[in-house]
């Protein structure tokens, strides 16, 4: 199966700092990828780049075989949705109004909401559990439910691209797993390509079928989580002691944390 995005050997630096150092990725359609890594590794950086934001200093990303910034804007929405990092706060407009917006790529110049816009923006506003909040002005919700916001925004943008940069920070338990089973569902209905950034180590390893694990800008392992998440790669990448087991319930790969023990104490 081909590619829905690919990139090469992509380089970036902000000033004289390598950020980027020979990236490649693949995203499949029908496949949730997650990308890992420590604050700072590249993560938002990689995803500013996929999504066409920033330019790479070198290499190469390809959006259905062509550069993300040759697609006029509207096609582009229709092949890529992104969800940045930081919820917008002070949108004045309501849950609803904000998660239309994610119908624009589909509308005529003039605007004209069809039954089609309206059954999306309900649809997406469902699965992220939205609809109670719908009339409410986005700067008088929850960060989480802001969160949810942005992620029913892209849903409702029904792009075959999704770049979602810690879509999950700042959700509880219960919706960050009713935000991968989201996401899992769009890849397995709809076909849907998925880069999802986070932090959710053992959380990802039940849902993302591959992994990329980025540290200081490079890719340091990809693959299957049971291949990713060793104790050795996460030694590497974030510095800290985990244990690596089978979870006994569903048999995806656990990380736990271990305690760091002060020198010279005996276990
Ligand atoms: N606008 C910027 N100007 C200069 N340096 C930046 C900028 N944005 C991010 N960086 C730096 O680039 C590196 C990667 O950042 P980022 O891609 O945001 O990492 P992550 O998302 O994995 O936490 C970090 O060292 C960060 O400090
Ligand atoms: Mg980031």
């Amino acid at each position: 199966m081909n590619p829905a995005l690919t990139a090469r050997k992509v380089e970036f630096r902000y000033g004289d700092r390598d950020i980027l150092r020979g990236v490649d990725i693949d995203l499949f359609p029908g496949e949730v990828t997650v990308l890992l890594g420590p604050n700072g590794s590249g993560k938002s950086t990689l995803i500013k780049i996929l999504s066409g934001v920033l330019s790479p200093r070198a290499g190469d990303v390809l959006l259905c075989g062509r550069p993300p910034r040759s697609f006029p804007r509207r096609e582009m929405a229709r092949l890529l949705s992104a969800v940045g990092q930081d919820p917008p706060v002070d949108f004045p407009m309501t849950v609803e109004a904000y998660v239309a917006l994610g119908r624009f790529p589909h509308q005529g110049f003039f605007g004209g909401t069809t039954s089609e816009d309206r059954e999306q923006v309900a649809r997406a506003l469902d699965l992220t559990e939205l609809a109670a909040l719908r009339g409410r002005a986005l700067s008088e919700i929850s960060a989480g439910e802001r969160q949810r916001a942005t992620v029913a925004r892209a849903i409702a943008q029904g792009a075959t691209v999704m770049l979602l940069d810690e879509p999950t920070a700042f959700l509880d338990i219960r919706h960050r797993v009713a935000f991968y089973e989201v996401v899992t569902r769009l890849a397995e209905t709809c076909g849907v390509a998925a880069l999802v950034a986070s932090h959710d180590l053992s959380l990802c390893a039940e849902y993302g079928e591959r992994i990329v694990l980025l540290s200081d800008g490079a890719v340091a392992a990809q693959g299957r989580p049971e291949r990713v998440l060793t104790p050795e790669n996460v030694r590497a990448a974030y510095g800290v002691e985990v244990a690596c087991d089978r979870n006994p319930a569903t048999g995806a790969i656990r990380v736990t944390p271990l305690r760091a023990r002060p020198p010279g104490v005996e276990t």
